[in-house]
């Protein structure tokens, strides 16, 4: 299969086709995702509360995220491959924001980084995309200021927040980024944005007018459990069947009818 390259999401953009973003960590989701048409992955710095068991996005290392994407990119076959910038590895200065990402490139083979904000991150999208580096945008809620917003919430709700998001998306779109996350923002907005902008925007709970909409693999899996975000839908319950799987194996080891002969040498 041919790999997915960054004009062709603009020609579905033009041809008003949507389409659809999965985060991946590892190999065997990576391989099914890539293969059931999924055009872009994401390895998220969401491995953070993923994959490594913290409570937020914002201890995960780019020595940690590494392995993650080249684990990914490995088993990719078509799927457009973007790494995530961590918190921290990013926002110093234009020139942090390359060396982290030609590490993401050179070592993990990465095709694109995402990183979040707007104008404080403009001179930074700008000399990675001048250096080659493909930059997603990531807007309204970024998870990464969690702190610094009060917690999760939708973003762009007055009018003069509305405002600023469309001018800072605008202004993502020009410094080079060619596609914009927008994530926990009023679908009219998310409507606006992406009505506004060139390039394809992709939506987590910002409604159904983006040109794309990406989940959590875990979360749309079902295989995290408890309380989830209402931007979430689970289209299958891989918890539950991972549970049975395990308690039906430790019974036939404690009942003894595993292994069977068939399995025995
Ligand atoms: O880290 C992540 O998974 C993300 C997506 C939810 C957009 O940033
Ligand atoms: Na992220």
């Amino acid at each position: 299969p041919r790999r997915v390259r960054i004009p062709h999401l603009m020609e579905l953009k033009e041809r008003g086709e949507r389409w659809a973003m999965l985060t991946a960590y590892e190999q065997y989701a990576a391989e099914i995702f890539d293969r059931a048409g999924i055009p872009v992955l994401l390895v998220g710095d969401s491995a953070s509360n993923n994959v490594y068991g913290n409570a937020t996005s914002l201890p995960v290392t780019v020595d940690e995220l590494i392995p993650l994407a080249r684990a990914v990119v490995r088993s990719a076959r078509r799927a457009l491959v973007v790494a995530d910038l961590p918190f921290g590895s990013y926002q110093a200065s234009p020139e942090q924001a390359f060396l982290t990402s030609a590490r993401f490139m050179k070592e993990a083979g990465a095709h694109a980084v995402k990183l979040e904000g707007g104008r404080p991150v403009l001179p930074a999208i700008a000399k990675l995309v001048e250096s080659g580096v493909p930059v997603m945008g990531h807007l309204g809620f970024t998870p990464q200021s969690e702190h610094a917003l009060g917690g999760y919430r939708v973003q762009g709700r007055e009018s003069d927040a509305a405002k600023r998001l469309v001018e800072d998306a605008l202004a993502v779109q020009d410094a080079g980024a060619f596609a914009v996350v927008l994530e926990m923002v009023p679908a009219a907005v998310a409507q606006e944005v992406t009505a506004t902008l060139r390039v394809p925007t992709i939506g987590i709970g910002a409604g159904p007018h983006c040109d794309a909409q990406v989940l959590v693999w875990q979360d749309f899996a079902g295989l995290r459990t408890g309380p989830m975000p209402r931007f979430v839908k689970q289209y299958a319950n891989l918890a539950s069947v991972l549970d049975e799987a395990a308690q039906a194996f430790a019974r036939d080891v404690v009942e003894g009818t595993f292994p069977g002969d068939e399995h025995s040498f």
